[in-house]
């Protein structure tokens, strides 16, 4: 398969797909950060036409990102910029490839063109990660979770010495007990300071899903014609932590 990864600095898609022997192209303003790879550094809206059997998209998510909409009415030229985000969107899931998924955290891509076809975690592919993400697919199935990482539970900020569900002592269970990752602070917030480069820390792709969707949707490309959505559902994936409070870069 000709595979395309809109939007990828840090290579972890291209590479996981390479593994399944397809030719693969990353494609970002930002040079790519293995230096060696298959990388075009520029728009990629210049080469969508290029022939591609998939794409896979990474959107950035700062003026889509739910968290950040009420910005938009208080700093001037805010609210234009997430309708040139949501145009670039439109470009990438219309374009001439017969495969796509696109993935962002929660946004208003939901509201504005369409409800996500999925919703994952890092947590259910093997990393001690959380991070709501969307995913809008075109003629993929489902991304089935390979591995869950269970949290740690927490109540009133301190973790369960017993995994107990129904909370601490300290409330009574007035609170509900929430599983935190190894990315979060003891109330959920992300454990990542202000920085420069925070954005892209962020924002790398996970190991555990890179690998996920590698394999599974690299499957997909040598099986006979292209079945249509409804066919290719598969169970959806029990989502925990649907509108966590890490989608802002
Ligand atoms: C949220 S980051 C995604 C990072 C990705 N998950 C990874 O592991 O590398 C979004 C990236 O989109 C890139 N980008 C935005 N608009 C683009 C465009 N028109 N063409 C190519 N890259 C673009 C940005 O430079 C940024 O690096």
């Amino acid at each position: 398969m000709k595979i395309l990864i809109a939007c990828e600095y840090s290579g972890r898609s291209r590479r996981a797909f390479e593994q399944y022997g397809h030719e693969v192209l990353s494609c970002d303003f930002e040079p790519a950060e293995d230096g060696a790879g298959n990388h075009y550094q520029g728009d990629v809206l210049e080469i969508l036409e290029g022939g591609w059997d998939l794409m896979l998209a990474h959107r950035p998510c700062t003026y889509l990102a739910v968290s950040g909409l009420h910005w938009n009415g208080r700093t001037p030229g805010r609210a234009q910029k997430t309708e040139e985000a949501l145009e670039f969107v439109r470009k990438l899931l219309n374009a001439p490839i017969p495969r796509i998924a696109l993935e962002n955290p929660v946004s208003c891509i939901s509201t504005r063109i369409r409800k996500p076809d999925q919703v994952i975690q890092p947590w259910q592919f093997g990393e001690d990660a959380s991070k709501a993400t969307c995913l809008w697919l075109k003629n993929l199935p489902l991304l089935q979770p390979t591995k869950i990482i269970d949290g740690k539970l927490y109540c009133c900020g301190k973790p369960l010495e017993n995994d107990d569900k129904y909370g601490c002592p300290n409330c009574h269970g007035e609170k509900k007990a929430k599983r935190i990752y190894g990315n979060q602070t003891p109330t959920g917030q992300n454990k990542l300071g202000p920085s420069e480069d925070r954005w892209k820390e962020r924002s790398r792709t996970y190991e555990g899903i890179a690998a996920a969707w590698a394999a599974q949707w690299a499957e997909i490309g040598v099986s006979n014609g292209i079945a249509s959505r409804e066919n290719m559902q598969f169970r959806q994936p029990v989502v925990f932590d649907l509108f966590g409070a890490d989608c802002v870069s």
